[in-house]
């Protein structure tokens, strides 16, 4: 189903088209839908039937624990337990948006949500159509990125059906996502000197540097040995993701600009870069994606699909500038098996 930026613009229209895919949620259906960061594959978060039948169609195993979408931070209290203040102050700078809060759960929320974790990951979404399905659906919905396991979160509706094509009930088509990959996942837990604090536990569409200009230092679970069990908490972080089935191999820029092709190199050859292609004039593929990291993260799973179909033996990604702000990207890419 396809909603036009005309029906987002008319919330009585919108609310109207939506009525049968907030039933089918309801009912326990599966039903792909927009979100602002990737297409999420949704069901009635306390259905757990329902639930289950996501991880049947992802083939995800049932350890990796889902996102649970919210329409309003008022839903807040239907499937967590407590909001400590850090958490509120992170609700109120940035939901509507691309981050997820680790929260302590309620009971009614399925354990095959959470991975039988006692915390629950929870997100308003910055996205008019995701937000009026939920209103209108009237449940919590939890929804995974709509993809196969391991294999390239969708940034359009074509790309649902291309991945997952048959597995769903409905896709709700609203176009291209604007941030491109996936939420910034964070726990605010106790902290060992008192008071709490805030855990990264996996980079995304709100940066390290944006959470701390609101809450002051956030730890990052890969390397502080104090929250070494992140990994095991968020079990998300498995090394190999996002991946296309096409080997990635890492070239530099030159300081004139020229990108440097190996010379003992697979072909035909791809390559991704940022802003221009850098002289290379003999590949058989070229994507050259937005040179600032908000332009090349929203455009960044759908050039590796791309790469997925331009039938090459090996793709060549321009190495990403070393700053923070890069940092989400960077992490996407060396999961997408990037050496
Ligand atoms: O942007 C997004 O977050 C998208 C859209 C659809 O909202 N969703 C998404 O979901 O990326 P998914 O299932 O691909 O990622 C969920 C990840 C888990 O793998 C884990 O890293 C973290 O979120 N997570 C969820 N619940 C958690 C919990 N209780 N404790 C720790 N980590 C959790
Ligand atoms: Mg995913």
């Amino acid at each position: 189903m396809r909603v036009t930026d005309a029906d987002v613009g008319d919330a009585a229209r919108l609310a109207v088209l939506l009525r049968e895919p907030a039933q089918w949620l309801r009912d326990g259906r599966l039903v792909a839908l927009p979100t602002e960061t990737v297409y999420g594959l949704g069901a009635n978060a306390l259905d757990e039937t329902a639930v289950r039948s996501i991880f049947a169609a992802k083939q995800r195993p049932a350890f990796n624990p889902l996102i649970v979408h919210v329409a309003d931070p008022s839903w807040l209290g239907r499937v967590v337990a407590d909001v400590p203040p850090l958490a509120r102050r992170l609700i109120d700078a940035f939901w509507p948006g691309p981050l997820t809060l680790v929260l302590p759960r309620r009971p009614e929320v399925p354990d095959v949500v959470t991975g039988g974790l006692d915390t629950v990951g929870v997100r308003m979404p910055a996205h008019p159509v995701a937000l009026a399905l939920l209103r209108a659906a009237d449940v919590p919905v939890a929804a995974p990125s709509a993809n196969p396991f391991t294999r390239i979160s969708p940034t359009t509706a074509q790309h649902v059906l291309d991945g997952l094509g048959g597995r769903v009930f409905a896709v709700v088509d609203a176009g291209p996502c604007a941030v491109g990959i996936e939420s910034t996942v964070v726990a605010v837990e106790a902290d060992p000197r008192g008071g709490e604090r805030v855990v990264l536990l996996r980079e995304g569409g709100t940066t390290r540097e944006q959470l701390q200009a609101v809450v002051g230092e956030v730890f990052v679970a890969d390397h502080a040995d104090e929250v070494g069990d992140a990994a095991r908490r968020s079990p998300g972080r498995v090394e190999r993701h996002y991946a296309p089935s096409v080997p990635l191999r890492s070239i530099a820029r030159r300081a004139d600009g020229a990108l440097q092709v190996p010379n003992e190199l697979e072909r035909p050859f791809a390559l991704l870069c940022r802003g221009d292609a850098g002289g290379v004039t003999d590949a058989a593929h070229v994507d050259v994606l937005p040179a600032d990291p908000a332009g090349f993260a929203r455009e960044l799973y759908a050039a590796l699909h791309r790469l997925d179909r331009a039938g090459v033996a090996v793709a060549l990604v321009e190495q990403l500038p070393d700053d923070a702000a890069w940092a989400a990207v960077r992490d996407r890419l060396r999961r997408a098996g990037l050496r």
